[in-house]
């Protein structure tokens, strides 16, 4: 049987939990403090770039900023033609920190010509285990929500705000999600949904831009618009899964808001 660890080691353990390094990344320990500042950046799928990222901060004179980092974003998302481009241009992006501590690029599951485009949160761990997204206990939450409204994964899309989990499941920063966002305006643009749904708040604040939360976007219509696509797109916004798990009773509002977007799908795009 193995020795109980001692309670500096258990207290050590404690606070890797707490800040979020819950994940074994190799299969055998590695002294990082000991390796290079290079051999601790790497990632999985995806050798060690050339430049350190900085995270989302500048390290030093010549970092890049934050806004070039959104830039550049931007640049390599418009360049995407087709929804592969678009999956291997996420895969090859390396200046998000998240992806440093990701097991997996999480980019969409479903099917892009069902008319009905959602986009949650971020992966979890469930998630990025398999790099899908919505596996968990949410994502099956989600998936009885669209079976209520009698769809499944081959009618509709499904995506996050953030293609890599958040360390520990913590929230996004607000640099994470607004270096995503270029790939995701994009990714909406070129699923050309009739309908878009945004689950939970992060996705609605963001792409909508509004401050309100969750509890005064849901139910609503809104026009969303994506560069590079004239035509606005019809979108609403629901409750989270998640926070459905935590708060069962407003599966009600939600199912309502089911049943709208039922609704707009049903309905002829040639209609007033
Ligand atoms: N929550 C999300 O927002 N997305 C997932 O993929 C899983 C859980």
């Amino acid at each position: 049987m193995a020795a109980k660890p001692d309670r500096d080691t258990q207290a050590g353990l404690r606070w890797l939990i707490e800040i979020g390094a819950d994940e074994a990344i190799d299969k055998v320990p590695r002294d990082r403090l000991a390796a290079s500042p290079a051999a601790a950046i790497g990632h999985r799928s995806n050798p060690p770039p050339p430049v350190a990222p900085a995270g989302l901060r500048p390290i030093g004179p010549g970092a890049e900023s934050q806004s070039d980092l959104i830039t550049d974003a931007r640049a390599r998302a418009a360049a995407c033609e087709t929804l592969a481009d678009l999956a291997r241009a996420v895969g090859e992006f390396d200046r998000c920190a998240l992806k440093l501590t990701a097991k997996n690029t999480v980019f969409a599951d479903g099917n892009p010509a069902a008319g009905l485009m959602l986009i949650g949160e971020a992966p979890g761990a469930e998630e990025d285990r398999k790099g899908i997204p919505f596996v968990g206990r949410a994502g099956q939450l989600l998936d009885r929500m669209l079976a209520a409204i009698g769809r499944d994964r081959t009618g509709a899309y499904i995506t996050n705000m953030l293609f890599w989990r958040p360390p520990g499941n913590r929230n996004p920063t607000a640099e994470e999600i607004a270096l995503c966002a270029p790939f995701v305006e994009r990714h909406v643009v070129l699923v050309r949904p009739k309908v878009l749904v945004f689950v939970g708040a992060i996705a609605a604040k963001t792409l909508l831009d509004r401050s309100e939360g969750i509890s005064r976007l849901r139910g609503r219509w809104f026009d969303y618009t994506a560069a590079g696509h004239d035509a606005p797109f019809q979108a609403t916004a629901i409750f989270h899964p998640a926070y459905l798990l935590r708060r069962p009773g407003q599966k009600r509002e939600t199912w309502r808001d089911l049943l709208a977007i039922k609704a707009r799908l049903e309905t002829d795009c040639s209609d007033p």
